[in-house]
C-alpha cells in the first residue's frame, strides 16, 4: 500500500520558447500513516508534484501508482483515493452552506444524501467546527481561519487514504495556523498525509519525514532529525534553516562541541550548557 510516483519528469509549455523544468526526474513512494513534510524554495516544484500525485496532471513521463493501481485522471472521486487541499482552498467554497459546501465531494462519490451529511458533520467535527454552529452558516461569512478549515473538511469528507495539503498554514493568524496543525495531526491517524510548505520550522518538529526539493530534483529524502543534524542541506537547497538551529549552527561556529542539534529550545540549551562544562 503506497503512493508511488517513479521517474517523474515535468515541464511546463514544452516545445516552446516559455518551457519550464519543473520535475527534473522524482521517485518517491508515501505510505498510510505517515506525515511526510516536502519542502523547497519558491519554483522549486513543490506543488507540481503535489498535483502530479493527485492525477491532476499528468507528467511529461514517468508514472503515478496509487496501491498498487496506475493513476489517470483526478483521484479525488476513486475510493480510497487522493484528497488535494490546494494554495488558498477557501477560495473554492462555493455553496450556500458550509455543510452543503462539504457534502459535495461525498455526494460526488455517490454516496446517498444521508451517508454524505453524516460524512460532513463528521469532517467538520475533525476540523473543529462544530456542525450544529456552523453548518448552516454561508462559507461567504466565515473568518479566513475557519474557511480554511470548512475547506479542508471537504476534502476530509471524502475518506481520502492520503490527504495532500499545499501550503496550508499561509496566509493564517497564529491561532489558524495552529488549529491547522492539529486537523494534519489527527489525519495522519486515518491517511497518509503529505504536506507542502516552505516554511521549515511550521511541521518539521511532526513530520516522520522530510523532502527537500531543490530545482524540481529530491536533494534530501531521510526522517525529520536526520535533516536537523544536518542544517548545512537547508541552505543547499536555498531555505534558510530554523532559527532554533542557526543558533546552534553558530555556537559549534564559535568551538563547543554540541553532542547533537535540537529544535526543542529547553534540549538545545541543555545541550549548550553541557557543551560549555565539557569545554571548561
Ligand atoms: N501553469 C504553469 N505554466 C508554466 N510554468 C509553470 C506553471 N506552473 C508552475 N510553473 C513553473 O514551474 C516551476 C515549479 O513551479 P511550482 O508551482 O511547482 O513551484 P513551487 O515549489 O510550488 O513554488 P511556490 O513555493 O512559489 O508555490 C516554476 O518555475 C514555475 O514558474
Ligand atoms: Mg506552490
Amino acid at each position: 500500500m503506497s503512493l508511488t510516483l517513479a521517474g517523474v519528469r515535468h515541464t511546463y509549455a514544452a516545445g516552446t520558447a516559455f518551457a519550464t523544468d519543473a520535475l527534473a526526474g522524482v521517485d518517491l513512494s508515501f505510505e498510510p500513516g505517515e506525515l511526510v513534510l516536502v519542502l523547497g524554495a519558491t519554483g522549486s516544484g513543490k506543488s507540481t508534484l503535489l498535483r502530479v500525485a493527485a492525477g491532476l496532471l499528468t507528467p511529461l513521463s514517468g508514472s503515478v501508482e496509487i496501491d498498487g493501481r496506475s493513476v489517470d485522471g483526478p483521484l479525488a472521486v476513486v475510493e480510497p483515493g487522493v484528497g488535494f487541499v490546494f494554495q488558498s482552498p477557501e477560495m473554492q467554497l462555493f455553496a450556500e452552506t458550509v455543510e452543503a459546501d462539504v457534502r459535495f465531494g461525498p455526494l460526488n462519490q455517490g454516496l446517498t444524501e444521508d451517508e454524505a451529511h453524516h460524512r460532513a458533520t463528521r469532517a467538520l467535527e475533525a476540523v473543529g467546527l462544530g456542525a450544529e454552529e456552523f453548518g448552516s452558516r454561508s462559507p461567504f461569512t466565515l473568518s479566513g481561519g475557519e474557511a480554511r478549515r470548512a475547506a479542508i473538511a471537504g476534502v476530509l469528507a471524502m475518506d481520502p487514504g492520503y490527504l495532500l495539503l499545499d501550503e496550508p498554514t499561509a496566509g493564517l493568524d497564529v491561532e489558524g495556523r495552529e488549529a491547522v496543525r492539529e486537523i494534519v495531526a489527527r489525519s495522519r491517524r486515518r491517511a497518509g498525509v503529505v504536506v507542502v510548505t516552505h516554511d521549515a520550522e511550521e511541521f518539521l518538529g511532526s513530520a516522520d519525514r522530510v523532502i527537500l526539493l531543490c530545482a524540481g530534483r529530491v536533494t534530501f529524502d531521510g526522517p525529520a532529525d536526520e535533516l536537523v543534524q544536518s542544517p548545512e542541506r537547508f541552505a543547499e537547497a536555498g531555505l534558510k534553516a530554523p532559527e532554533m538551529l542557526l543558533a546552534q549552527m553558530l555556537a559549534r561556529d564559535a568551538g563547543l562541541k554540541l553532542a547533537r542539534l535540537s529544535l526543542d529550545p529547553a534540549e538545545a540549551a541543555l545541550l549548550i550548557a553541557r557543551a560549555r562544562e565539557g569545554a571548561r
